[in-house]
C-alpha cells in the first residue's frame, strides 16, 4: 500500500518534471524570439532617422528602465526642508542659542511657535533667529483643560499651522524644540535616502528604555526632532484636531502625534542619527561612542553637563562642537579606531570631540560601547538604557583611557592631497589619573608624554557615512614631539580592525 502510493507519487514527479522542463524549454525559446524581435524593433528604432533623437523613444527609454518615478527628482537639498519650532514666550530666551547654532538664515526655512508674541523682542527680531508665529488659541479644547502639559495640544498642532504656513516644494516638515540642536547637512544627507512622494515618518527611540516603555517604542521622540513626508504630513494634517481628540490622555504632543500617524497606518522609521539625550550628568563617554551614522540631532543640552568639561558655558560648550559641524559633519561625532600595536595601545576617536588613548588592547567590539560617564532620566529605572554601556574603569590605570577633547581645526595639504586637522588636547574627564599604567608601557613610550592628538582626515566627505565606519593609522606617538598624530582614512576592503 504504502509502497505503492510512494512508487505512484515518483511517476507524478517524474512526468511533471518531465513536462515542466518541456515547457521551460518553450519558455525560453518564445523568450528569446521575442527579444530578437524587440531588440530589432529597438535598434531600428534608434538608427532610423526619423527617431533617431525622438522624445517618444526617449521616454520609453526612460519608463523601460526606471524602477521609480521618484529617481526622476532632483537630490534633496536644504530648501526642500520646512522646520516648525515649538517653543513658548517664557523659555524662548534661554532656548534661543541653542536654535541659533543651527539655524542659517536665508537657508533653512520655517518658523518658531509661541504662545504668546515675546513683548519683550518684538521691537527688534533678530535676523539670527527663525521668524516667528503665533499659535492658534486652543482653548476651545475644553476637554484638555486638565492636560498635564499645557502646551501638549498646541504644540502637536504645530504642524497643521506649519502646513497651512508652507507647502510649496515641501518634501519633509521637521519637527522640533526649542532645544533641539540640528547637524542641518547631515539632516538632508539622512533625508535624501528616503522617497519623500511616500509616506514616511523618520526619527527616532529614546535612549532609556523606561522612556519608550512610558511613552511608546514606536515613536520618535519630539526633543530629537523627526520629519514627515509631505504627502504623510497633508494626510495628518486633514484631520488633526479630530485626531487630537481622540488621544485626550496623552502626555507629549510628539506621542499624540505618532497616534495620528499610526492610525494612518504608518510606522516609524528609525535612523540612529537622531539624539533623544533623555540623559543627566557627563555625556561625553557616549558622544565618544556613538553608533555609526550620520549625526542628525542632539537635545537636552541644558539638562546635562555642558558637552566640554572645560567649557563651562553651555551655549559656547555647544559652539565649540560646531566649529567642527561647519568644516565636516559626515564625520562629526564619528568614532574611528585604530592600534599601536608596539606599545600596545588602542586609540579611539571621535571625531571633533574626543580623542581616547588607552594602554592596552581592547577590540572594536569593546571600545563601542560608551563608558556610563552619564545617568538615565530616571535614576533608578532598569535596565537604564536600549544600549550596552562599559562602567566607568576601575581604579586600574591601565584601564582608564587617557581623555582628550577637541580643541582647535585647520586645512592643510599633504603631497597634494587636501586636509583637515582637528587636534584634541588633554584634559582629565572621565577619570583623572593619579597613578601612571606601568605594565604595559615599555621603554620610553610613555602616553603620559603626549599632550596633544593631531587628527588628520580628508577634505572630501566620508561617502560611506551610514554605511561603516572609517579606518585610521597611528603616523606617530609621543618620542621626540609631545604630540601624536592619526590619519584617518577609508578602510580596506574586508580590513579587520583589531
Ligand atoms: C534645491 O533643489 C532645487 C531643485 O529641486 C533647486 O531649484 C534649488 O535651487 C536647490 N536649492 C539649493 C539651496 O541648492
Ligand atoms: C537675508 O535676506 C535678506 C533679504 O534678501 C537680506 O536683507 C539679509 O541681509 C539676509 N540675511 C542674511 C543673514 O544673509
Ligand atoms: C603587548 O602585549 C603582548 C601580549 O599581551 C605582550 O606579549 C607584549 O609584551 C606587550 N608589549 C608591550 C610593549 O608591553
Ligand atoms: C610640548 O611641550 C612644550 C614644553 O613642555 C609646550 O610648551 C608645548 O606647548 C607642548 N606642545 C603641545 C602640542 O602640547
Amino acid at each position: 500500500m504504502i509502497a505503492s502510493k510512494s512508487s505512484l507519487a515518483r511517476f507524478a514527479r517524474k512526468k511533471s518534471r518531465f513536462l515542466y522542463s518541456k515547457f521551460l524549454a518553450n519558455l525560453w525559446k518564445s523568450v528569446a524570439i521575442s527579444g530578437i524581435v524587440l531588440y530589432s524593433f529597438y535598434i531600428i528604432l534608434s538608427i532610423h532617422p526619423c527617431c533617431r533623437s525622438s522624445v517618444l523613444l526617449a521616454n520609453f527609454r526612460y519608463r523601460l528602465w526606471s524602477t521609480s518615478s521618484s529617481t526622476a527628482d532632483p537630490q534633496t537639498n536644504i530648501s526642500h526642508l520646512v522646520f516648525g519650532i515649538a517653543s513658548s514666550a517664557n523659555t524662548w530666551k534661554n532656548k534661543r542659542p541653542y536654535v541659533e547654532a543651527w539655524w542659517q538664515p536665508n537657508k533653512t526655512q520655517g518658523f518658531v511657535f509661541f504662545d504668546r508674541a515675546p513683548a519683550d523682542q518684538l521691537q527688534q527680531w533678530p535676523p539670527s533667529s527663525p521668524p516667528f508665529r503665533v499659535s492658534q488659541d486652543t482653548s476651545r479644547y475644553k476637554e484638555y483643560n486638565g492636560h498635564p502639559d499645557p502646551h501638549a495640544i498646541r504644540m502637536a498642532r504645530v504642524v497643521l499651522e506649519l502646513f497651512r504656513e508652507v507647502n510649496k516644494g515641501v518634501r519633509w516638515y521637521v519637527m522640533a524644540d526649542d532645544d533641539t540642536v540640528f547637524f542641518v547637512d547631515n539632516l538632508v544627507e539622512v533625508l535624501a535616502k528616503y522617497d519623500h512622494n511616500k509616506y514616511f515618518y523618520i526619527g527616532s527611540n529614546s535612549e532609556c528604555v523606561s522612556s519608550n516603555f512610558d511613552h511608546s517604542f514606536g515613536m520618535a521622540f519630539g526633543g530629537a526632532g523627526y520629519a514627515l513626508s509631505y504627502p504623510l504630513a497633508q494626510a495628518l494634517v486633514k484631520n488633526l484636531d479630530v485626531c487630537i481628540k481622540r488621544y485626550p490622555t496623552l502626555y507629549g504632543s510628539d506621542h499624540i502625534l505618532q497616534s495620528c500617524i499610526a492610525d494612518l497606518g504608518v510606522s516609524l522609521t528609525q535612523e540612529k542619527g537622531f539624539h533623544q539625550i533623555d540623559l543627566h550628568g557627563d555625556i561625553s563617554g557616549l558622544l565618544s561612542a556613538l553608533p555609526q551614522s550620520p549625526s542628525v540631532s542632539l537635545h537636552h543640552l541644558d539638562a546635562v553637563d555642558p558637552i566640554f568639561p572645560f567649557i563651562k558655558n553651555r551655549y559656547a560648550s555647544l559652539n565649540h562642537l560646531m566649529e567642527a559641524a561647519k568644516a565636516d559633519q559626515s564625520r562629526l561625532l564619528q568614532q574611528t579606531i585604530c592600534y599601536h600595536k608596539q606599545n600596545n595601545w588602542s586609540f579611539s576617536i571621535s571625531w571633533g570631540y574626543s580623542a581616547y588613548i588607552y594602554e592596552k588592547i581592547y577590540p572594536p567590539s569593546i571600545l563601542h560601547r560608551p563608558l556610563q560617564t552619564f545617568i538615565p532620566w530616571k535614576k533608578s529605572a532598569k535596565p537604564p538604557f536600549m544600549f550596552n554601556t562599559r562602567p566607568l574603569p576601575s581604579n586600574d590605570p591601565c584601564e582608564a583611557p587617557h581623555v582628550f577633547f577637541f580643541e582647535a581645526i585647520d586645512k592643510t595639504t599633504t603631497k597634494g592631497i587636501n586636509q583637515i586637522v582637528t587636534s584634541y588636547v588633554r584634559r582629565s574627564s572621565p577619570r583623572s589619573r593619579s597613578v601612571a599604567c606601568t605594565s604595559s608601557s615599555s621603554g620610553s613610550h610613555y602616553v603620559d608624554f603626549i599632550s596633544e592628538i593631531q587628527v588628520l582626515s580628508p577634505a572630501t566627505k566620508h561617502g560611506e557615512a551610514g554605511n561603516t565606519r572609517e579606518c585610521c593609522d597611528i603616523l606617530h606617538v609621543a618620542d621626540t614631539h609631545n604630540f601624536s598624530e592619526v590619519q584617518i582614512r577609508a578602510c580596506m576592503k574586508d580590513e579587520i580592525v583589531a
